[in-house]
């Protein structure tokens, strides 16, 4: 019997089926429990020879369940390890990173290179109102002006310069920044801007990067000298030539259009040189008296240029893009060859 039961123990294949042979022999009903409390009806003679008998019986059962316990214990930590066994040689999954959009791209080197020459980034709200879009920059009512900025108005808004829109331009930071900060003044403004107008060039959404520059004695020769240094600090060459045509914006006087000048390598313009022609790059000129005038400060002592310029344009040409309308459609494939790796 004996040895059936030390058998059993060994050959358990489960610590559930162990633990059931464990009750059925040591537990309180157990049989060799039984056998134990035999011992009491004893007499001395028979208690000493059987009681040695039965407590060996005992401990070679509880010593055969323990021996068993520790090889099922050792051969399930065995499977567990096998189990759950790390391949470090596999190559491993990268995740999807995404990219830097060439137009957040575009407007962080503008950041750096304007940071060089002690420009601050300004901002302002993308829903303006008339007065600061319009009017304080020297486009009263009824001015030409008005009608060449395609403006998005929100419905239902009073006439006056309260009225609500989606400004078509960066040049309302002009403004905001002059009635919060003190000259001298140095900042630019990069930011959305909307007009409703639509093709391969234009989009109802779009970027701006504005300039402005305020403080004592400041002339166009200094618009001239900034738009050249950051131009050849942008487009990464010193072959850049500008070419400054009089024009007219209501809030710059005297007012030019920036031209910079490319060359045709295989066909293809790239900026540099102007044996290809020109291509009209921004918007510039001096500020308007009346405009530093609306935001409270002294024309006569205080003096300034600004330009404004379209990012997308400067994306597609520093980049070769060709259609402006890739740059908002969200094409992940897209997105992949031009954007930048963070
Ligand atoms: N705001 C003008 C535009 O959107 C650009 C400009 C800015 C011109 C500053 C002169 C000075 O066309």
């Amino acid at each position: 019997r004996q040895e059936h039961l030390i058998d059993q123990i060994n050959r358990s294949e489960t610590l559930d089926q162990l633990e059931a042979l464990r009750v059925a022999a040591l537990g309180k009903n157990g049989s060799i429990t039984a056998l134990l409390k035999t011992l009491g009806g004893m007499s001395p003679e028979e208690r000493q020879s059987q009681g040695p008998r039965i407590n060996g019986l005992r401990e070679a059962v509880a010593g055969a369940i323990a021996a068993r316990k520790a090889a099922l214990d050792a051969a399930a930590l065995d499977a567990r390890l096998a189990s759950e066994r790390l391949d470090m040689t596999l190559p491993v999954d990268t995740p999807a990173a995404g990219t830097i959009h060439p137009v957040s791209q575009v407007m962080d080197e503008l950041a750096e290179i304007f940071a060089d020459l002690g420009f601050a980034v300004a901002t302002g709200p993308e829903i303006e109102d008339d007065w600061h879009n319009f009017t304080a920059l020297n486009i009263p009512e009824s001015h030409p002006a008005r009608a060449m900025h395609d403006t998005f108005y929100f419905p239902d808004q009073p006439d006056g310069e309260r009225k609500m829109l989606l400004r078509t331009h960066t040049s309302p930071v002009q403004i905001r920044t002059m009635l919060q900060q003190k000259p001298p003044i140095r900042i630019i403004a990069p930011g959305r801007t909307y007009r409703s107008d639509s093709d391969a060039t234009h989009t109802p959404m779009f970027h701006q990067v504005e300039g402005l520059v305020i403080d004592k004695g400041i002339t166009l020769g200094h618009l001239k000298w900034t738009l050249e240094t950051f131009l050849k600090a942008f487009f990464e060459r010193d072959d850049i030539v500008l070419r400054l045509r009089p024009s007219y914006f209501p809030f710059t006087e005297p007012s030019a259009e920036v031209d910079v000048g490319y060359t045709l390598e295989k066909g293809k313009r790239v900026i540099g040189g102007s044996g290809g022609g020109w291509m009209e790059v921004l918007g510039s000129g001096m500020v308007h008296p009346k405009v530093i005038a609306a935001c409270g400060l002294d024309p006569d002592e205080w003096q300034g240029f600004a330009f404004g310029c379209g990012i997308d344009r400067l994306a597609m040409l520093k980049y070769g893009m060709d259609d402006l309308r890739a740059f908002f459609d969200g094409d992940i494939r897209w997105l992949k060859h031009y954007g930048f790796s963070a």
